[in-house]
């Protein structure tokens, strides 16, 4: 299937305070110069927080990590979980087609899409609700025919009873997801024939529709709030509390004390938060003599994210008339400084720190200051 960019397109998109202090801190885990490494999960936030991946979204999710767009739109329009078009307000339902799904009945499940919500795939239904595609498998093949719908399964289906949960749906409500046919989990549908014994001690659901049910986020967008999906070294306040990227390998996990006890000590030790570690000073740059004291927004610079600036100061850069005297070697050299090669070239980085340096605006530096690409 070909993807391709929705043609109607939002003006401008911005991540939420909430969702930025979070995308943040996703990049905070991964060492200098691999932060575009991150380009998954902020993708992922960004669809989280609209219900679908706009151009402006995956431009500006480039932009924080100093990626080409291009290299975002490669990304965004290879993972058929990123939605290049809208969806449903209330939910994205994705039916397997495969195989077992499909000797299961997935076929009727498709007609109840195409009855209930949309005749094609990826268009919105007449309320606006919601909206439906086919899918590869999905890895539930022994509960066949089966669908997802936001973040969870919903097994063992029939038509009927599919079509009674878009009801459901319609109407507020969340169905258990899960088997929808009184089974636990994957077991034969005659019952358990080993392990037996552990059918007692089992919770009410199986593992996943109990994490399922406990979360409450089978078709409610997160948007930045929730406290267990923080980075550990980020605050609730968002704030970067330390991080220390070593190249020794991590110290093996303590043995897991018992809740209660755990308990019992955190009462006891309530350490202050460290304050952020100060970063060592680089080596200069190549013309990267001292300047002015007060520096530039480096960030005004097409190309320029707030990664790309913290490491163009690390390296003595600071203001437009530096970067607007380099040279083919100085290019070159921060080329290799900044791992990301042509990248100075390709954006232009020169002419648009001449123009900024004679204190004249770029149209990006003037997006930038219309708060348009990011905060930093
Ligand atoms: S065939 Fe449908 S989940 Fe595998």
């Amino acid at each position: 299937m070909l993807r391709r960019l929705y043609h109607e397109q939002p003006e401008n998109f911005a991540f939420t305070p909430d969702n930025l202090k979070w995308a943040e801190g996703q990049i905070t885990k991964y060492p200098d110069g691999r932060q575009a490494s991150a380009i998954i999960p902020l993708l992922w936030r960004a669809q989280e927080q609209e219900g679908w991946l706009s151009k402006p979204a995956i431009e500006y999710v480039a932009d924080m990590l100093g990626l080409a767009y291009i290299r975002a739109l490669e990304v965004a329009s290879f993972y058929f979980m990123f939605q290049l078009q809208p969806v449903g307000s209330v939910a994205h339902i994705q039916i397997c087609g495969t195989l077992s799904c499909m000797i299961c009945g997935a076929e009727d499940l498709i007609k109840v899409c195409k009855e209930k919500i949309a005749e094609k795939p990826h268009e919105v239904s007449a309320d606006g609700k919601f909206s439906w595609e086919e899918v590869e498998c999905l890895g539930a093949c022994t509960n066949a025919p089966m669908a997802q719908i936001g973040k969870d399964f919903y097994e063992d289906l029939t038509a009927e009873g599919f079509a009674k949960m878009l009801d459901e749906m319609a109407a507020g409500k969340v169905p258990v997801p899960g088997p929808q046919n009184g089974r636990y989990a994957a077991e034969p549908l005659s019952g358990l024939t080993t392990l037996t014994e552990y059918d007692s001690g089992r919770t009410q659901y199986n593992a996943s529709v109990q994490l399922a049910t406990d979360i409450g986020d089978t078709i409610k967008r997160i948007d930045g709030t929730e406290v267990p999906l923080l980075t550990p070294w980020v605050g609730k306040d968002g704030k970067v509390v330390s991080r220390e990227v070593s190249d020794e390998p991590p110290a093996p996990a303590p043995t897991p004390k018992p809740a209660a006890k755990q308990a019992e000590e955190a009462k006891k030790v309530e350490k202050p938060k460290a304050e952020p570690k100060a970063k060592k000073p680089a080596k200069a740059a190549p013309k990267a003599k001292k300047t002015a004291d007060v520096a530039d927004d480096l960030k005004q610079l097409k190309g320029v994210g707030p990664k790309l600036e913290e490491k163009l100061h690390a390296a003595g850069v600071t203001r437009f008339a530096q970067i607007a005297a380099w040279g083919p070697e100085d290019v070159t050299e921060m080329d290799d400084k900044l791992s990301f090669k042509g990248r100075i070239e390709r954006d232009g980085w020169i002419e648009q720190a001449k123009t900024l340096a004679s204190g004249e605006e770029t149209e990006f530096s003037k997006k930038v200051a219309k708060g348009d690409v990011y905060e930093d």
